[in-house]
């Protein structure tokens, strides 16, 4: 039933601007660089017909009303008619639009809205012809809009002004501007937004770098960008610079420390732009948001957003900073067409962000990281597999009538990554570097399906070399499930130092005698891993005495630590899971300490009891995660 309904609403595409007359063949001359075929595919998380009629800028005009935690907005589209066609469709979900008009028909204009009561929300059809030009939209979000967090000032650190932020990735661009929402739909915009004075407003755009006087802030995203890049966040916030395109903005109590914790910034930036090309989109900065953002972080363009749980005092976890940094050229110049092809986004952006981290600190640095990565692969795959989801072991996942959200498991990340790793160590550094940075000059601003990619590989590297494809098996790697056998095998020595240092405190060792000064964060996290769930409380009391995680300021330990200590009941945690819970809403630290409390004995009422205290707190990505979790339980 669902499947039928879902059949209309999807859309089919060409995509002219790798259109070529001629379909790529193997034996092409040398002299003569093979193009793709054209790009054909579908799209089963949008209503709208691009190839008919497309939205091609948007001038955004709205105000963010903190009392009714609403914005209303008039949206002025300008529109490409490619075929002549009497009606344009958008993408909407729990919108309440006023008003449509368009540039050849001032006079509100009549509207469909066919909306479903579920993640896809509902098609808008708007009656154009040949001569329009722009449609206008003047419209209200609502209370269902689950981009956007409303935060009460005592959710912020300085508890004195509310805080908006929007989350539209993947498919919630939707509940706050209506869109062609699919990824592979590129607009410009203009963006003119009134907030209560005090207030700075900031977008995935040319943004102000001080608050003013009237509240009333002016955008400009010249680039164009798909709709899951549409971005905006309202709070007390101030800016700091930290290099000639890099800088930081958080609320005036987080300022200093987030300065010094992306202190890197520059130097990623740089080192991006050393290994694949030009930065194509001016600044590059990053808001620190409030810790209920759902996200470790978005790659907004020109603007990261990220969870404060990042700071961890000592600039340890900033792989994340360049990872999202790294989606600057793979997901935002080269986009996945569909939600399908994630892993042409979030793959590409591992390695890439592992190539950032091996630059600046070190091979060494790099290749724990890249085990923890191996081991958080194998434990996907594990657990896809207990539930019945070994097709979702894929890298190329199928999603139609399912929400993009499902598809949003490590394996497009680590899976993804490893078949990059793989095909860099087969054909060397030297020559998949090359190929990376022309496919990110070849494809910047466009869209890539899987399908393209593995042809454009085939023409442009595997090609050079018989023995290559036998290697890597790409396709293998991409169509079939689970890890395939050819996987890289990474190995640490600073990882080797953590096991035996572990073995020997196991076997009747002291805690305090294990000499970890010079110990960094992943290898931290190696032995937390380790650690087993049949200890007892004088071993769990030793540890913690000894290491201090239950008071770490750094977030990943600090959650690591809590999946252990919930199956070996350690008595010496006090509120520190629940305070955690309630204040934290990064669904990559709630999913895991939830499911390690439900499996816990006479935990599911505990989980309970912390859900119904925390769920206010979270944004509705993990609100709605969590509640899949734990109801009916
Ligand atoms: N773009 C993603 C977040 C995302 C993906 C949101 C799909 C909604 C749908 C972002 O770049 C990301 O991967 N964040 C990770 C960071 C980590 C892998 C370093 C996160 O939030 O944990
Ligand atoms: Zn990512």
């Amino acid at each position: 039933m669902k499947k039928s309904l879902l059949a209309i609403a999807v859309f089919s595409l060409t995509i002219i601007g790798c259109e070529n007359k001629k379909t790529t063949e193997k034996g092409t001359t040398p002299t003569e660089k093979p193009t793709l075929s054209s790009m054909t595919y579908t799209d089963h998380h949008s209503f709208s017909k691009p190839n008919e009629a497309v939205v091609k800028h948007l001038n955004w005009v709205a105000t963010v009303d903190f009392d009714k935690k609403i914005i209303s907005a008039s949206a002025t589209y300008q529109i490409e008619n490619k075929k002549g066609v009497d009606s344009i469709f958008l993408d909407v979900r729990n919108l309440k639009i006023t008003s449509v008009s368009t540039d050849d028909n001032k006079d509100a204009i009549g509207f469909v809205v066919n909306e479903r009561a579920d993640f896809l929300g509902g098609q808008l059809a708007i009656p154009i012809d040949e001569s329009t030009k722009s449609i206008t939209i003047n419209y209200e979000t609502t209370e269902g809009a689950d981009a956007l967090q409303f935060l009460d000032p005592e959710q912020t650190a300085g508890k004195k002004s509310p805080f908006l932020f929007t989350q539209s990735q993947a498919i919630l661009a939707r509940t706050w501007l209506p869109c062609q929402d699919s990824p592979g739909i590129r607009f410009t915009y203009e963006a003119t937004v009134t907030v209560p004075k005090g207030m700075l407003a900031l977008m995935s755009a040319t943004n102000p770098q001080e608050k003013n006087e009237t509240g009333v802030y002016t955008f400009k995203m010249e680039q164009a960008i798909p709709s899951y890049l549409f971005a905006l966040a309202v709070g007390d916030v101030e800016y700091q610079s930290l290099g000639s395109v890099t800088g930081v903005y958080a609320e005036p109590s987080v300022l200093e420390s987030a300065a010094y914790e992306f202190a890197d910034m520059q130097d990623m930036v740089d080192t991006a732009e050393t290994l694949y090309g030009p930065y194509q989109w001016g600044m590059y900065d990053v808001i620190v948001l409030p810790p209920s953002f759902p996200f470790g972080g978005m790659e907004n363009p020109r603007l990261t957003f990220a969870t404060p749980t990042i700071i961890a005092g000592d600039r340890s976890l900033t792989a994340l900073i360049a990872h999202e940094l790294a989606h600057s050229w793979s997901g935002n110049l080269v986009t996945n067409a569909t939600w399908e092809d994630i892993w042409l986004n979030e793959g590409f952006t591992v390695y890439f962000e592992n190539r950032i981290m091996e630059e600046i600190f070190g091979k060494d640095f790099a290749n724990m990281l890249a085990l923890l990565s191996y081991q958080d692969l194998q434990d996907e795959i594990v657990w896809l597999n207990s539930e019945n989801r070994s097709a979702d072991t894929r890298l190329r996942v199928e999603l139609e009538g399912r929400n993009p959200d499902d598809g949003l498991t490590g394996i497009p990340y680590d899976k993804g990554f490893f078949l990059l790793k793989l095909m860099e160590e087969t054909v060397g550094r030297k020559n998949w570097d090359k190929f990376l940075n022309d496919y990110f000059n070849e494809f910047k601003f466009k869209v890539m399906t899987t399908d393209s990619f593995l042809e454009h590989l085939d023409n442009n590297l595997l090609s050079q070399n018989p023995e290559w494809e036998k290697t890597i098996q790409p396709r293998k790697w991409i169509f079939e499930e689970g890890l395939p056998d050819n996987c890289p095998i990474i190995t640490s020595t600073k990882f080797e130092t953590v096991e035996s240092e572990l073995a020997k405190w196991t076997n009747g060792g002291e805690a305090k005698a294990i000499p970890s000064g010079d110990w960094v964060t992943p290898q931290w996290l190696h032995f937390i891993h380790l650690i087993n769930d049949t200890l007892n409380q004088k071993q769990m009391h030793e540890l913690d005495a000894a290491f201090r995680f239950t008071q770490s300021g750094n977030s990943e330990i600090k959650a690591a630590w809590f999946e252990k200590v919930i199956p070996n009941n350690y008595n010496g945690l006090g509120n520190s899971v629940e305070d955690f819970l309630v204040e934290v809403g990064r669904r990559k630290f709630l999913t895991p300490i939830y499911k390690a409390l439900l499996k816990s004995n006479g935990g599911l009422p505990a989980a309970k009891a912390i859900y119904a205290k925390a769920r206010p707190n979270y944004h509705a990505v993990s609100r709605e995660s969590m509640d899949a979790l734990l109801t009916n339980k």
